[in-house]
């Protein structure tokens, strides 16, 4: 009775039977050929519904939940490969930015596009500058995922960082319909001691049981998806695993996953990528970090044992790309261009690989998608193919069937670095 009086007084009705603003979203994650997550966040807490279907709002399916939260969450399933959905969230209309293309079928030799973009959410120009260039590049081939390389939101990597400088950035061009999968860094780490705190796990949707291909990992912290006939593996170089261990140890949990994961692949393309780089000579230096040097002795042999096409990385606020290496564990002096590079043919930024001779890995940090920083007086890496600190940028992938094409985007809407490779 006193709470009736309450509402009756306030005029009130309950919060959650308002109209409840989206103030998060929505947004696209664990997108295969026949499912996906579509989250947002409201500011009062409501139900959860997603109408979707080709020919929104004619012919509509619905997902509903029940449980009143502010954190939305809802997957759709029994899709179609490779077709467009339109979806809309609480009520049946028609939103021309909510839609999204299923991937295509497994093992489909496909044309599909990649976007990889590292250490961006700092709310700077570059980083404006970086989106706003990707998305006139990509109006006539949109992305099919989207890859994140750590440091997502600075300084901390809290909720609000990633209200601030990362959602509010990309929300109206590109979350409503990219399939994101991101991959933390060093600053997405401190916004809790308690890793399973962290806003980064709160916010993201991550395939742990293997639902998007590749070894179910059993956490969120590292896992690996296919697209088309592309294998990807998001390893996690900021992680203690529960038996103690990180990425920097090869007999850890994490490493001897990647192991098994990587051993089962039968994908022709293998794309890995973690925030901190093997090799960089940005505004982090691989000879004199800890680290970074462990991550190449101790990681590098694994990805080159299964042949591992590209490794993506960020932490370095540069774009640096090395030319195929293998074997080049010691520091940059030591690269030897002819111990350490191969390919069954080397042209200029152009490189042909098959499984009769020994395959080098190409590395790329492509951490200036926000940042923009500093490089060490031995820049660029002796193994470098080209690098630059002098503009922001970030990596385009297209890869159709045996070629795949990579082009570095620069802040300036021009490509400044483009290779290819051939199997
Ligand atoms: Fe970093």
């Amino acid at each position: 009775m006193k709470h009736f009086i309450i509402l009756l007084v306030l005029g009130a009705i309950p919060a959650w039977a308002q109209q409840a603003k989206i103030v998060r979203g929505p947004y696209l994650q664990n997108f295969t050929s026949t499912s996906g997550v579509i989250r947002w966040r409201t500011d009062v807490p409501t139900d959860s519904r997603v109408y979707y279907g080709k020919e929104l709002p004619r012919n509509a399916k619905s997902v509903h939940d029940a449980r009143l939260t502010t954190e939305h969450e809802v997957k759709i399933s029994g899709l179609q490969a490779n077709q467009t959905y339109f979806y809309s969230i609480a009520k049946l209309e028609k939103v021309s930015n909510q839609f999204v293309k299923t991937l295509p079928k497994p093992g489909s030799q496909q044309a599909i596009r990649i976007w990889a973009l590292g250490d961006f959410g700092t709310g700077s120009k570059n980083q404006l500058l970086v989106r706003d260039a990707v998305k006139d590049f990509v109006k006539e081939k949109p992305i099919d995922a989207w890859i994140w390389l750590g440091d997502n939101a600075y300084g901390s990597g809290k909720d609000v960082e990633y209200q601030k400088n990362v959602f509010e950035i990309y929300q109206e061009d590109f979350f409503p319909n990219t399939k994101l999968w991101p991959n933390p860094g060093n600053h997405d780490y401190k916004d809790n001691p308690d890793s399973k705190k962290l806003a980064y796990y709160q916010n993201f949707t991550m395939p742990m049981n293997g639902e998007a291909g590749g070894l179910k990992s059993g956490t969120e912290a590292y896992y690996s998806f296919n697209i088309g006939n592309v294998h990807f593996v998001s390893v996690n170089s900021e992680e203690t695993s529960e038996d103690g261990t990180s990425i920097v140890d090869s007999t850890g949990q994490q490493a001897q996953w990647l192991k098994r994961d990587l051993a089962a692949n039968k994908l022709p393309w293998t794309i890995v990528y973690f925030h901190e780089p093997p090799y960089s000579k940005g505004s982090h230096d691989t000879d004199t970090d800890e680290e970074m040097t462990k991550v190449r002795q101790q990681i590098v042999p694994i990805l080159e044992r299964y042949r591992v096409d590209l490794v993506l990385a960020g932490h370095s606020h540069s774009y640096e790309r090395t030319v195929p290496i293998r074997g080049h564990l010691g520091q940059n002096e030591s690269f030897d261009p002819n111990k350490h590079v191969f390919a069954k043919e080397i042209k200029p930024n152009h490189y042909v690989v098959d499984k009769s001779s020994a395959q080098g890995t190409i590395y790329i940090v492509a951490g200036s998608g926000g940042q923009l920083g500093k490089s060490q007086p031995s820049f660029p890496l002796k193994s470098s193919a080209f690098s630059t600190v002098a503009l922001g940028g970030s990596l385009i992938l297209d890869i159709a069937g045996k070629k795949l094409v990579g082009k570095w985007l620069g802040s300036d809407g021009k490509v400044h670095d483009a290779f290819s490779i051939q199997k």
